[in-house]
C-alpha cells in the first residue's frame, strides 16, 4: 500500500474509533446509564470505549447492562454458557423490549469446550391458516400494512420453546432459577435509560398508539415515560412466572396462550391455540466454513446468514486484503463484489429447508467461490441485474448477545421481534410485545417490483413454514481453540457486519473492541449502492470508488455487534459491547 493512503486510512479509522464513538457513548448516555446501574453480585463491567473489558472466567455482552449482569451472575454461580444465555435472553425481554422478547424468535449457535457444535432454531413460523396471498386486500392489491403492521403480521413465537429446548439438551441449572431474575426485573421494575425512554416515546406516540395494551404498559396514562422512570411490568412478570413454573407450557398452553389467542380473535389475527401447541424449536447442524485456517461456525437455513457469510469469506480468501488496507477503496470494492454475489444467491435460493431444497454445499464450496471470483474485476463495478429484487425497509432492532463460560463453552444468540418493538402490539393481560416477523416472507407470488417487493417462490408464506432470516450468530475457532463469538442486528446488513468484524481481527489484527467499533460498509446486490457509515472513509476514497462505477451513500450506522474474543496468551475473556447502542455493556467475572 502507498504510505499516504495508509496514513489517511489509519487516521480515518482512528477518528471514527477514538473520537466519534467515545463522544457518542460518553456524551449521550454513559453518565445516565451509570447512575442507573443494577447491583452486580460479582465481576467487572465495561467502562472503556477503546479496550474490551477483561475477565478470567466468564463473559456476557448484550444490549442491556441488566441482562449482561443477570447472565454474568449465572456464570459466577456455576451455570454454563447455555444457562447464562437463557437467563440473559429472558432478562432482555424485560429491559430491552425493542428486540429482547418472548413474543418473537431467533437462533442460538453453541460451541462446546470439546470443539463440537450445534444450533437451535427458534425462528417464528407461519400459522396454519397462512397462505401466499394472505396480504392481498379485498380488491386483490398487496397491503403493506397487513404484511408488516397488523395482527396478520405476527408469526407463531419461538423464543420460549427455543430456550426450553436449549435448556433440556444442554443446560445445567434449574430452569426456574434462570427465569427468576427476569420475573423480578419485571415485577420490581428498573430505571429506564434515556435511550429506552426515547424508544418507548416513539412507540406509544407512533405505531403502538393504536394498541391499548401497548399504551397501558409503556406510558404513564398516555404520557411518555421520562428517563429514570421506574418501569414496573406486573403482567409480564406474571407471564414470566408461569414460564418459570411450567416451562414451555407456561407460554404455549394455559393462561398465556389463552390471552394471546384472545387478542388474535378480537383483532382479526390468525394464530390459534393449535398453532401454539404445534410450535417446536429445532436442533440443526451449524453451517461451517474456513477462512485462512480459522473455522467459522454459523447459522444454517432458515437463516441465510451462515451460507452468505461463508460464501463471501471463500471469495475474499483469494485476495490479499491486508495489503489493501482497512476501508481503502480497493478493500471496499473487493468486499462489495463478494457481497453483491452472496446476496444475489441469498435471494434466489435460500428459505426454510423443511420446505425448499437449498443448495447449501454448492453455495459454500471453495470451487464455487473461485468461479465467482473469476468474474470479478476489482477496478470496475459489476452490475446487479435488477430483474429480481430491490431493498425493502430494514429496521434497526434485533438484538445479539454473546456468552462464554469458564470451561470455554460459547453461545451466540441473535433474536428479534423484526421491527423495533415488533408489531407494536402488546398482549393485554400478558404484557409482552408480539413480533411482526411474517413481514420477512415474500409478499406474494410474482410481486417483485422496483419499490422493494420480492415475489420469488421459495420464501412465500405457507402453513408452518419459517420465514427467511439474515440473522448470523457465529463463533470462530482456530486449531481447536475458541477464538471469538460474534453476531449483530441490522436486517439484511447483519451478514456483512459479521463478515467485517471477523475480517477486522483476522486481517487487520484489531482488538475485539476496535473490530466492533470500526466503520462498516454494506452492499446487498440490489439496490446497487454501497452504504458506508458516517466518518468511515475519506472523501478521496469515495471519489475513487465513484470513478470505478460504484454508487456510494455515506450515512447512519450499521448494527450492534456485541462480541467476545479469547486472549490467546492467557485465555482471558475479552468483552466488547457495540457502543452504537449506548446502553450495551459487557459484564464478566
Ligand atoms: O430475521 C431477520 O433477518 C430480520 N427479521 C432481522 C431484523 C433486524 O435485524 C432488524 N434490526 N436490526
Amino acid at each position: 500500500m502507498r504510505p499516504t493512503n495508509y496514513k489517511i486510512m489509519i487516521n480515518c479509522r482512528r477518528f471514527f474509533v477514538f473520537v466519534i464513538l467515545p463522544v457518542l457513548w460518553l456524551g449521550t448516555a454513559g453518565l445516565t446509564s451509570f447512575e442507573l446501574l443494577p447491583s452486580l453480585s460479582s465481576g467487572v463491567i465495561q467502562t472503556d470505549t477503546i479496550q474490551p473489558v477483561r475477565a478470567p472466567h466468564g463473559m456476557v455482552v448484550s444490549a442491556s447492562i441488566h441482562a449482561s449482569t443477570v447472565g454474568s451472575d449465572v456464570l459466577a454461580a456455576g451455570g454454563n454458557a447455555v444457562d447464562a444465555a437463557i437467563a440473559t435472553g429472558f432478562a432482555l425481554a424485560v429491559t430491552h423490549p425493542a428486540a429482547g422478547n418472548i413474543g418473537g424468535g431467533g437462533f442460538m449457535v453453541i460451541r462446546f469446550p470439546d470443539g463440537t457444535t450445534t444450533a437451535i432454531d427458534f425462528r417464528e413460523k407461519a400459522p396454519m391458516a397462512a397462505h401466499p396471498d394472505m396480504w392481498l386486500d379485498d380488491s386483490g392489491e398487496y397491503s403493506r400494512t397487513m404484511h408488516h403492521n397488523s395482527h396478520m403480521a405476527v408469526g407463531v413465537p419461538g423464543t420460549v420453546a427455543g430456550f426450553w429446548k436449549a435448556h433440556r439438551l444442554y443446560g445445567s441449572r434449574d430452569w426456574k432459577r434462570l427465569v427468576s431474575p427476569a420475573v423480578e426485573l419485571a415485577g420490581d421494575g428498573f430505571n429506564i435509560t434515556e435511550r429506552l425512554a426515547g424508544g418507548l416515546r416513539r412507540l406509544v406516540e407512533g405505531r403502538g398508539a393504536a394498541y391499548e395494551g401497548t399504551v397501558a404498559y409503556f406510558s404513564a396514562n398516555g404520557s411518555p415515560l421520562n428517563p429514570g422512570h421506574r418501569l414496573v411490568q406486573s403482567d409480564l412478570s406474571r407471564t414470566l412466572e408461569r414460564i418459570a413454573n411450567k416451562g414451555r407450557d407456561g407460554f404455549y398452553k394455559g393462561e398465556t396462550a389463552r390471552l394471546l389467542t384472545a387478542e388474535m380473535k378480537r383483532e382479526g389475527g390468525i394464530i390459534t391455540a393449535e398453532d401454539l401447541s404445534l410450535y417446536r424449536a429445532k436442533e440443526r447442524t451449524p453451517m461451517k466454513g474456513t477462512y485462512r485456517g480459522y473455522e467459522i461456525i454459523s447459522m444454517p437455513p432458515p437463516s441465510s446468514g451462515g451460507i452468505a457469510l461463508i460464501e463471501m469469506l471463500n471469495i475474499l480468501e483469494g485476495y490479499d486484503l491486508r495489503s489493501m488496507g482497512h476501508n481503502s477503496s480497493d478493500y471496499i470494492s473487493h468486499l462489495t463484489e463478494a457481497m453483491r454475489r452472496a446476496y444475489r444467491d441469498r435471494a434466489r435460493f435460500v428459505a426454510d429447508p423443511d420446505f425448499v431444497d437449498v443448495p447449501v454445499h454448492r453455495l459454500t464450496s471453495k470451487a464455487y467461490a473461485e468461479s465467482l471470483r473469476s468474474e470479478i474485476d476489482p477496478l470496475k463495478a459489476s452490475i446487479s441485474e435488477p430483474s429480481d429484487i430491490t431493498e425493502a425497509y430494514e429496521s434497526k432492532e434485533t438484538t445479539h448477545y454473546s456468552v462464554v463460560d469458564s470451561d470455554g463453552m460459547a453461545v451466540s444468540v441473535t433474536y428479534t421481534l423484526e421491527y423495533g418493538y415488533g408489531s407494536a402490539i402488546t398482549v393485554p393481560g400478558a404484557g409482552f410485545l408480539l413480533n411482526n416477523e411474517m413481514g420477512d416472507f415474500n409478499p406474494g407470488l410474482g410481486l417483485t417490483n422496483a419499490d422493494g417487493l420480492i415475489g420469488t417462490v421459495p420464501n412465500l408464506a405457507r402453513p408452518e413454514q419459517r420465514m427467511l432470516s439474515s440473522m448470523t450468530p457465529s463463533i470462530v475457532a482456530k486449531d481447536g481453540e475458541l477464538v471469538a463469538v460474534v453476531g449483530s442486528p441490522g436486517g439484511r446488513a447483519i451478514i456483512n457486519i459479521v463478515l467485517q468484524v471477523i475480517l477486522n481481527f483476522v486481517e487487520f489484527e484489531m482488538n475485539i473492541q476496535e473490530a466492533v467499533n470500526a466503520a462498516r460498509i454494506h452492499h446487498q446486490w440490489l439496490p446497487d449502492y454501497v452504504r458506508i457509515e458516517e466518518g468511515g472513509v475519506t472523501a478521496a476514497t469515495v471519489t475513487k470508488l465513484e470513478n470505478q462505477g460504484y454508487k456510494i451513500s455515506v450515512r447512519g450506522e450499521q448494527g450492534r455487534a456485541n462480541s467476545i474474543m479469547i486472549d490467546p496468551d492467557n485465555g482471558d475473556r475479552l468483552g466488547a459491547a457495540d457502543l452504537r447502542n449506548v446502553d450495551a455493556r459487557a459484564v464478566g467475572n
